[in-house]
């Protein structure tokens, strides 16, 4: 029996694991356990990595993105966001007081691009997610941004799927007025559970340091403002510090894994499409979306893979938010809204991908997705 293939792993090398032993009983004996040192040197790190002023550590992927949109004041305003997200870049602009306003997709990027964000800009909005799906800076960034500036609007960048990813050598991170990214297991640096806000605006570092904790100002113990707990223990730290230290590394390493499935499918010309590649752009590589071809069914597809071998598929992302049943029944949205993004997601899939895979899996994947492919729509109704 062959072993499965995860769709994703988070990578800690076997003298990590030893050197953050070491790490966590330091941490355990000094008795400061969180807002420590290992905070304030990640943060550093991470700023320094990402290419802006400031970084602010937190306990998920969602608080930045929900705390840079409550510091610009989206309460009573409309936040516009791809409906191809995972639901916390929308979930956000709710928790911030404001309300998502979907937009489709481009068809060959997954990604919304500028046409698709400026058909949902309204009087009332005031700032735009863009989401790196995939580990790719958005392929329109340039333009997204330009557009922002000129309508005064406020640029957010969910990069909770892009360490490590540039466009024109400027990382992910650094391309609007603040970014978020998620330390979740699946993700290219992973802290256990944990986010980090990314930014060049020292007043909303600052906004975000003290609404982390309760609201309380960041030189006293005065309460400044609602806040709540959303703080980066020291141990997730010093995780975050060795996951950083090999993100360049890793980052290589998916990359290399991207050129492998590109040529083995391509080998194996099984008819499921490759997304783009972009020159200028270093990709992250979260996931390696392919689509499948017409007739073929995306829920089949990934229960066969399971089924046969063991090969966990995933997506980004099915259903798009639109279609959840809590953004159907409490936003009003239905099908029929976003025809691009129902049409192309629902025929693409993820193929497992992360640093540790090795290419005897990738082979593995690609033989076998090519064999229910061969089978074609004689999948669909099993
Ligand atoms: C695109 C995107 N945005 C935001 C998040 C939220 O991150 P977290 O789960 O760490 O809150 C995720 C996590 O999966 C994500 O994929």
């Amino acid at each position: 029996m062959l072993p499965k293939v995860p769709q994703a792993r988070p990578c800690i090398p076997e003298e990590d694991i030893a050197a953050l032993l070491e790490d966590f009983a330091q941490i355990l004996r000094s008795g400061r356990l969180t807002m420590g040192p290992y905070l304030a040197r990640f943060e550093q790190e991470f700023a320094a990595c990402v290419g802006t002023e400031h970084a602010v550590g937190m306990s998920s992927g969602t608080a930045p993105l929900e705390v840079a949109l409550r510091y610009w004041g989206v309460e009573g305003g409309e936040v516009v966001v791809p409906t191809n997200t995972f639901i916390a870049s929308s979930n956000a602009a709710l928790l911030a007081g404001g309300r998502p306003v979907l937009c489709d997709i481009d068809p060959q990027t997954l990604s919304s691009g500028l046409p698709q964000i400026e058909a949902q800009v309204g009087e009332k909005t005031r700032a735009v997610v863009a989401v790196h799906i995939a580990g790719l800076v958005a392929p329109d960034m340039e333009a997204i941004r330009s557009f922002c500036r000129g309508r005064g609007l406020l640029l957010l960048e969910d990069a909770a799927h892009a360490h490590g990813a540039r466009a024109d050598g400027q990382p992910a991170g650094s391309l609007g007025d603040a970014a978020g990214f998620s330390f979740f297991p699946t993700k290219p640096l992973t802290t256990g559970e944990g986010g980090m806000l990314s930014t060049n605006d020292r007043d909303l570092a600052a906004f975000a340091r003290s609404f982390r904790t309760h609201g309380v100002s960041t030189e006293g113990r005065s309460l400044e403002r609602l806040g709540t707990n959303y703080r980066l223990p020291e141990l997730s730290a010093a995780f975050g510090l060795r996951q950083l230290a090999r993100l360049a590394e890793h980052t290589a390493a998916r990359n290399r894994l991207a050129g492998c499935y590109r040529r083995v499918l391509v080998r194996l010309g099984c008819g499921a499409v490759l997304l783009p590649e972009f020159a200028g752009r270093v990709h992250a590589y979260y996931k390696f979306p392919v689509r499948l071809p017409a007739g073929q069914q995306r829920e089949w597809v990934v229960a066969q893979l399971r089924r046969r071998w063991g090969i966990e598929a995933g997506s980004v992302y099915w259903p798009p938010c639109h279609l959840t049943p809590f953004y159907q029944r409490e936003l009003g949205y239905g099908p029929g809204d976003f025809p691009v993004a129902e049409k192309v997601l629902s025929q693409v899939v993820t193929l497992p991908m992360f640093a540790g895979l090795s290419d005897q899996a990738v082979e593995r994947v690609c033989c076998g997705l090519a064999e229910l492919l061969a089978e074609g729509a004689c999948g669909v109704g099993q």
